[in-house]
């Protein structure tokens, strides 16, 4: 294993060992608004805090973004690690065991490792770039439908930006006449580990944050999914509008959605 994707792992632990020993007494857990349906505990901050001493142990001179804490600066700005200390806030809060911890290190602004952990079910996904993907060791692979008929979707609603509701689920209605089913599952990290698994078929959102996806980019990419935006570009890092999946089912799934886009969508 790469030395850096060994620090990944031991941090994603680490944190996911905060988060569900946390989730046992989950009535002492302490939650804040920060945005419109957005939330945030001490949980959140403590495995963040958690992650970010594990990789300052190892490599002090990295640069970090996390969700809770923002940009910390390293003298060295080539590596940078890109952490969500728990992805799937809302299902930890309301005790719905779906929800992981992200960790990504981008390498001269490509992302080189990724670590997605599932605390509950134990489940680490992870990849290094040229190298596949795994699930606890085991090599992972996405699914290569033909078509969307047949094929199960994970998706996340935009619940934080609600003035796109009228188009997203314009988009929804179209897709849902040609798929098996869609699954809102709570966590686009998990979404994206999943399809590298095989479990879904493809995913899309609108409006994620680097955070929720730079681990599960690579993870997917690895298992042989491809990423675009909503154009089909390669433009998501700014929009944080993605599609996910097989080569067909990506571009059926930007036929379906490009009808329906608006401005403020269209990458
Ligand atoms: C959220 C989850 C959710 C997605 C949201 C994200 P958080 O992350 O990934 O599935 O729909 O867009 O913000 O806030 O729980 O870390
Ligand atoms: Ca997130
Ligand atoms: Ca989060």
């Amino acid at each position: 294993m790469h030395p850096m994707l060994n620090i990944a792992v031991r941090a994603a632990r680490n944190a996911g060992n905060v988060i569900a020993k946390a989730y046992e007494q989950l009535e002492k857990v302490e939650v804040q608004q920060k945005g419109s349906n957005d939330f945030v505990t001490n949980v959140d901050k403590e495995a963040e805090l958690a992650i970010i001493n594990t990789i300052r142990k190892s490599y002090p001179e990295h640069s970090i973004v996390a969700e809770e804490s923002g940009e910390l600066a390293g003298s060295d700005n080539d590596y940078q690690w890109i952490i969500d200390p728990l992805d799937g806030t809302t299902n930890f809060v309301r005790g719905v065991p779906h929800f992981a911890v992200s960790i990504a290190l981008r390498v001269k602004g490509k992302t080189e490792q990724a670590v997605v952990y599932d605390p509950i079910n134990n489940e680490l996904f992870s990849a290094t770039r040229g190298a596949g993907a795994q699930l606890n060791g085991y090599r992972i692979r996405s699914t290569q439908p033909k078509e969307l008929k047949g094929t199960l979707l994970a998706t996340g609603f935009p619940f934080k930006q609600k003035h796109h509701s009228e188009a997203y689920f314009n988009i929804f209605a179209d897709l849902f006449t040609d798929v098996a089913d869609m699954r809102r599952a709570g966590s686009a990290a998990l979404d994206l580990a999943y399809v590298a698994a095989g479990r879904f078929d493809g995913f899309w959102e609108l409006g994620l944050k680097p955070w929720d996806f730079a681990a599960g980019e690579l993870i997917a990419k690895e298992a042989g999914a491809i990423v675009t935006d909503f154009a089909g570009n390669h433009d998501y890092l700014k929009s944080g509008n993605l599609v996910v999946g097989g080569p067909k089912v990506v571009k059926q799934l930007l036929s379906k959605i490009r009808p329906h886009l608006t401005e403020s969508m269209s990458r």
